[in-house]
C-alpha cells in the first residue's frame, strides 16, 4: 500500500499544478491512496465545494485541513455532507465536520487524522491528548493509520512524531509550506516529516504576492494578501506501508518545478 500525500495546495497555481501533474504521477507510482492539504486551495483561504469536488474528480481520496479551514464561509455548506475531508480534530468539541475518518480504495482502507499544533497558534485543545484520546476511539482493526499533523513549530511536530511512533502509520508536517529534509522511518515503523512543503508559485511568500508581505513586514500595518500567480513548485511525499503490518517501510519527499521535463 502506497500514500501520496500532497502539501498545502495554494490558490489557483497550486492548483493547476495539481492539474498538470497528477497525472504523471500516478502514472509513475500508482498511488494506492492519494491525499491532499486542502486549507489554502480557494486563494489562499479555505477550500470550497467547487475545489473539493475537482480535486476528487482528478483522483484525490481524502483532503485535510488546518488554521485557515474556515476561511471561506462556502466551507459551513458542504463540511458535514461528505466523509473524505477532516479538519483538525483538536477543534473545541462542536465544532463543524470530522477530525478523522476512513478512505477507502479498492478493498483497502486508511485512517486519516487531522491534528493541529498550539504553538504559535490559536490556543485550542491538546493535540498530544486529543491523539491518545483518538487512538482509543479508533477501532483496533484499523492498522494503516495517516496523521497530518498542521502545526508551526519544528520542535512541537518532532515531539508528536516520537510520541506516536509504532501507534500511527505516518506523521507528516503542513504549515509552513517549506519542505524540510528530515525524513525518516523512525525506530518503530512510523514514516516521519517535519513538513511536507506547498503546491503553488515560488516566486511569492509561501504563495501569496511578495509585495504585500514585505509591506507588512515594514510597516505592520493591516495589508490584505492575495495569491501569487508566478510559476509553481509542487511539494509531496510518497510512503510505502506494509499491508499486514501498518508500518511504514519507506518514506520519499517529491519535489517537481513548472516547466520541468518529467523524466520516466
Ligand atoms: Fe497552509
Ligand atoms: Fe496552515
Amino acid at each position: 500500500m502506497n500514500i501520496l500525500f500532497i502539501g498545502d495546495i495554494v490558490g489557483s497555481a497550486g492548483r493547476n499544478a495539481v492539474k498538470q501533474l497528477l497525472p504523471q504521477l500516478k502514472n509513475k507510482w500508482n498511488p494506492t491512496f492519494i491525499i491532499a492539504n486542502g486549507e489554502n486551495a480557494a486563494a489562499g483561504r479555505g477550500i470550497t465545494s467547487k475545489i473539493v469536488n475537482e480535486l476528487y474528480d482528478q483522483g484525490v481520496h481524502g483532503i485535510t485541513m488546518g488554521n485557515h479551514t474556515w476561511d471561506n464561509k462556502e466551507i459551513f455548506d458542504f463540511i458535514d455532507e461528505g466523509d473524505r475531508m477532516v479538519r483538525p480534530a483538536n477543534f473545541p468539541a462542536g465544532t463543524p465536520g470530522r477530525g478523522w475518518t476512513v478512505l477507502k480504495s479498492g478493498n483497502k482502507e486508511l485512517v486519516v487524522i487531522n491534528i493541529q499544533g498550539r504553538t504559535f497558534l490559536p490556543a485550542i485543545d491538546c493535540p498530544f491528548q486529543k491523539m491518545d484520546q483518538l487512538l482509543d476511539e479508533i477501532p483496533s482493526k484499523h492498522k494503516h493509520i495517516f496523521v497530518d499533523f498542521h502545526a508551526e513549530a519544528t520542535s512541537e511536530k518532532i515531539a508528536m512524531g516520537w510520541y506516536l511512533d509504532g501507534r500511527v502509520s505516518a506523521v507528516v508536517g503542513t504549515h509552513t509550506h517549506v519542505q524540510t529534509h528530515d525524513e525518516a522511518i523512525l525506530p518503530k515503523g512510523t514514516a516521519y516529516v517535519t513538513d511536507v512543503g506547498m503546491v503553488g508559485s515560488k516566486e511569492g511568500v509561501l504563495g501569496m504576492e511578495r509585495d504585500a508581505v514585505i509591506q507588512k513586514f515594514k510597516t505592520a500595518l493591516p495589508v490584505r494578501f492575495n495569491v501569487h500567480e508566478g510559476k509553481w513548485h509542487f511539494h509531496a511525499v510518497l510512503i510505502e506501508l506494509n499491508e499486514q503490518t501498518g508500518r511504514s517501510e519507506r518514506i520519499r519527499l517529491l519535489r517537481h518545478y513548472e516547466n520541468e521535463i518529467f523524466m520516466e
